[in-house]
């Protein structure tokens, strides 16, 4: 039987990269190849270019999208062509799968959106809430899921997996604060109360392969952790883990100054999110608590154990 062929867009980022290797990792029957889309060539890549041009191979049996600009890039500044760029690179590119998958065989499309869909008050919501557009994040989140739908009688099963902060040593936010950390100037950011949705990038993947190798799975999943911690939360158990103080708090106005106020709000604002339809489709969490996944990760020396 031929192998199945699952196609990454964003395979190269960090989340990306995780998922393509924990899938390279898989053994019969359930093993698969991998390509990727890119804007750069490489091996085992093709690029949104010629996605447009040729479609989808005709061996794909699932696509998975995880592209996005790092909103985070404190070298970018937060212009409207910038904005733009942070939209496009997640909206058109799902947009161009969902468009692509709906002339194919393609089984499973899973799509990456982020929790800034949910408001930061103080009220929990899970999967079952529907939220309106507060703001350019939550707008972004909203048209992302939308350009992810496909055709109501479409074969393929559609996933999308609304990710919290990814916590991992290779990447995302832990790459760049451990230095700091380690050499105790890390601190809670802002007043440190306000909720920081997470997951441990092991988590992460695991759920993705989950939606993949599940035929039950479908629609709506929030990619967080069961336990809700605050930022300040957060940045004791990642201090006490690597050992160190962690007192100097990072003030609201220098991340307000540094990244532009409505950026800063990723940082500053959190909410209050629960995976209520992951627990319900049996998922097991391996790293359940903020403590738990700190002591994986707070280590300087590291290697991803894929
Ligand atoms: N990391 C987190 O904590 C987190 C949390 C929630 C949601 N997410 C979402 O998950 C996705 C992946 O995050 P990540 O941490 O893996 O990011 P990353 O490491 O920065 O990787 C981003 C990927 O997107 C592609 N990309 C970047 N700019 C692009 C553009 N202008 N057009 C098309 N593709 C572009 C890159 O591919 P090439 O350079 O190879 O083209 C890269 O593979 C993003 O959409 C992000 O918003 C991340």
């Amino acid at each position: 039987m031929a192998l199945k062929h699952v196609i990454i867009g964003g395979g190269t980022g960090y989340i990306g990269s995780c998922i393509a290797t924990a899938l390279s990792t898989l053994k019969p029957p359930l093993s698969v190849r991998t390509t990727i889309i890119s804007r750069m060539p490489g091996p085992n890549r093709m690029s949104w270019q010629e996605l447009e041009i040729n479609g989808l191979p005709k061996d794909t049996t699932a696509v998975i999208n995880v592209a996005g600009q790092n909103i985070l890039d404190f070298t970018q500044r937060w212009t409207p062509g910038f904005k733009q760029n942070v939209y496009n690179s997640r909206v058109k590119t799902t947009k161009q799968l969902a468009e692509a998958i709906s002339n194919s065989d393609v089984k499973t499309f899973i799509t990456i959106s982020g929790v800034a869909y949910y408001p930061p008050d103080r009220n929990e919501y899970t999967e079952y809430d529907q939220c309106k557009k507060y703001d350019f994040l939550s707008e972004l989140c909203h048209d992302w899921e939308c350009a992810a739908e496909l055709p109501k009688d479409s074969s393929t099963r559609q996933i999308t997996i609304r990710s919290g902060v990814v916590l991992g040593r290779t990447g995302g936010m832990i790459k760049q604060v451990i230095m700091p950390f380690f050499f105790g100037l890390g601190g809670p950011i802002g007043s440190g109360t306000q909720y920081m949705p997470w997951i441990h990038i092991r988590d992460l993947v695991n759920l993705f392969l989950h939606a993949l190798q599940n035929e039950c799975v479908r629609g709506i999943y929030n990619g967080v952790a069961p336990e809700l911690v605050t930022n300040a939360e957060f940045t004791k158990a990642f201090a006490s883990a690597l050992g160190r103080p962690a007192f100097i708090p990072l003030p609201e106005f220098a991340l307000k100054t540094l990244l532009n106020e409505e950026r800063a709000k990723i940082m500053l604002e959190g909410q209050k999110v629960i995976p209520k339809r992951v627990l319900e489709s049996n998922f097991q969490y391996k790293y359940p608590t903020i403590k738990r996944a700190c002591e994986e990760f707070a280590w300087v020396r590291y290697e991803e154990p894929y």
